[in-house]
């Protein structure tokens, strides 16, 4: 079966044209094949088939005489610690494919179990192409466990031939590279639009791409005087211009939300540049968001996402952020997002409500922690009040924390049991932050908790870290997109003011720690934080009471009592996902 299913994918991308830049893949996002650079010279297709769990995969590669190119998997990009399908020719001009692993020093070493399966190759010119198909779950303790949410898929090539593959370091590679992706993500049949659908692109002119890593910019654009009446937006996506689809790292509309006739000065420059007008700070409304690697964004037939309208101020901003690490000089760029629009309505508006915590400096992560978790409560009273009686149907999530976080979850619960995870990812990272399809909408009902937890890496970091706004500061956020439209737009909480007062009184009178300012930020800082302090400041945040926002999309409080509360309680809490690794043979190979 799994072989058959390599054969259709080999010969609708091996059978292919023998130029590299395939990239204008709608084609193969039909067929369920998505794609994502690799570096300038190399491209990674793959399909996944839920049925027998497996991606098949082919990469596409610029190669020299004899290459080898090793593709595959880490927890968050790094080369050393990665699992690793290595292709490589050897003296006898024979090529073939195999599963290792690097170590800690970043030597390889060949997998006693090989899951590097159905390998096929070709070459033409100085394009090579290989395919092979994976498991989601290997059962082998040096494989990467491919799952839902972020995938770091690293890169390395180098020169041939060899006499074998053990031995070869990480730092032998002549070039390497990352690229992050939704590798398990939903595909979902082609809709309809209706006949009066049109797109409209909001691009970025000519800009030259810096010969830096890293360029945010920022245009303003007047949208156009059609949406005075109000639209749907149907689906949004990538328009970016053929060549540079290893540039555009990732790019985001933010409407200018203020009242209709406010205007916004039309800036086109670096996000961050000095004269940067100040009114164009209002613009920062998420309507759209795409990162390297995502398919276009489509809303579920049932709803659309409003635009226009007598009320909406027509001024939006698109942000297009380039990543240049080659420091490639000379490129010229027109991308940005293209909008497919309806002014026939569908049945629902659709929505988003912003999960997690508040942007307040009440909760901080302290210095040199490699696991620190913070969590933001939507509890079952907010629900109550904040959502209609048939309930929403989430079908988005976008996850959403500043440098520090690695890891997102929201978890899902109904009279104290809690329900599926309604989404998470285990390998988050900052720099990948797309609005994400759900596999099937959940449906949250009045009266349900979302929980969402971050999980931070702080060992850089000397001083303690607090929520807030400054991209220094952290975050912890899932940004829900739903249907029907409800007032419902904030539930977020944080420690209570009580409670935490109280611990800095605490900490000064029985640690004599200097605790006793004002400002909350000086009194975390003024902690010196030792093991025993981290772990009590961490019990703390998960038994005090909370300071809830609750709040309509007018910004105002919705009735009810929302300082001082308790969390919902988990009395019947998720067990973990149980592991289809039943094969004691190959378990045994490994542990020996
Ligand atoms: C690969 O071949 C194409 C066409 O023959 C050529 O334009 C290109 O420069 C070559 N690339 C490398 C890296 O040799
Ligand atoms: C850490 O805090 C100290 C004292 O508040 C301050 O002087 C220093 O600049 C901070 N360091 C960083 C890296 O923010
Ligand atoms: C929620 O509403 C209150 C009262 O209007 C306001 O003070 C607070 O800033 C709001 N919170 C958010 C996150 O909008």
């Amino acid at each position: 079966m799994k072989y058959i299913f390599v054969l259709i994918l080999a010969k609708i991308i091996l059978g292919l044209s023998d130029h590299i830049s395939t990239h204008s893949n709608k084609a193969y996002e039909k067929n369920g094949v998505h794609s994502v650079p690799l570096g300038s010279e190399s491209t990674f297709y793959w399909r996944t088939d839920y049925t027998s769990e497996s991606v098949t995969i082919e990469v596409h590669f610029v190669a020299e005489e004899s290459s080898w190119f090793a593709v595959g998997f880490s927890n968050y990009g790094e080369f050393k610690h990665a699992d690793y399908c290595v292709l490589w020719i050897d003296w006898h001009r024979h090529m073939q494919l195999q599963d290792a692993w690097a170590d800690e020093d970043g030597e390889l070493n060949l997998d006693q179990q090989q899951d590097c399966e159905s390998f096929d190759w070709k070459q033409r010119d100085n394009i090579t192409k290989f395919t092979f198909s994976r498991k989601f779950d290997t059962c082998d303790n040096h494989d990467y466990i491919i799952e839902r949410g972020t995938t770091h898929i690293v890169w390395l090539k180098g020169q041939g031939p060899l006499s074998s593959l053990a031995g070869l370091r990480v730092s032998d590679a002549k070039s390497s590279g990352m690229s992050r992706t939704e590798l398990l993500r939903t595909s979902h049949p082609a809709p309809e639009w209706p006949s009066d659908a049109w797109e409209l692109e909001l691009l970025v002119n000519r800009i030259k791409v810096p010969n830096r890593e890293t360029t945010y910019w920022c245009r303003v654009h007047k949208l156009p005087d059609s949406l005075k009446q109000k639209h749907h937006i149907l689906q949004f996506g990538p328009a970016i211009q053929t060549g540079n689809e290893h540039l555009v790292h990732h790019m985001e509309i933010f409407h200018c939300a203020g009242l209709a006739n406010i205007q916004v000065p039309h800036y086109n420059g670096p996000c961050d540049a000095a004269d940067r007008p100040e009114g164009t700070q209002i613009c920062k409304k998420v309507l759209a968001a795409w990162a390297m690697g995502a398919d276009a964004f489509v809303y579920p037939k049932e709803t659309g996402l409003p635009i226009g309208g007598t009320n909406f101020n027509r001024y939006v901003m698109l942000e297009v952020h380039y990543n240049n690490p080659e420091l490639q000089d000379g490129n010229i760029d027109s991308s940005g997002i293209r909008f497919v629009l309806t002014k026939s309505l569908r049945r629902y508006d659709a929505g988003v409500i912003e999960l997690g915590l508040e942007y307040t400096d009440k909760m901080a992560i302290p210095p040199n922690q490699e696991s620190f978790t913070l969590s933001g409560h939507c509890i079952s009273e907010c629900t109550g009040v904040g959502l209609p009686q048939s309930g929403i149907h989430i079908f988005g999530s976008q996850l959403h924390t500043h440098l520090t976080g690695k890891r997102v979850v929201t978890r899902h619960i109904r009279d104290g049991k809690e329900l599926p995870l309604l989404n998470y990812d285990n390998h988050y990272s900052t720099h990948f932050q797309e609005i994400r399809l759900l596999p099937k909408p959940v449906t949250v009902l009045p009266g349900d908790a979302l929980i969402t937890t971050c999980t931070y890496d702080t060992k850089n970091r000397k001083n303690v870290t607090l929520g807030g706004f400054a991209i220094s500061d952290e975050m912890c956020v899932n940004y829900i997109h739903y249907y029907p439209n409800t007032r419902l737009e904030v539930c977020k909480s944080a420690i209570s003011n009580d409670a935490l007062r109280t611990y800095f009184r605490y900490m000064r009178d029985w640690e004599n720690q200097p605790t006793s300012n004002e400002a909350i930020s000086a009194n975390y800082n003024g902690i010196e934080w030792t093991k025993v302090r981290v772990a009590a400041l961490h019990d703390l945040y998960e038994a005090a009471p909370l300071g809830m926002q609750c709040n309509a999309s007018d910004g105002s409080r919705l009735p009810g009592l929302w300082e001082n509360v308790a969390a919902s309680p988990v009395s019947l809490p998720l067990s973990p996902p149980a592991r289809d690794c039943t094969d004691f043979t190959k378990n045994g190979l490994e542990s020996e």
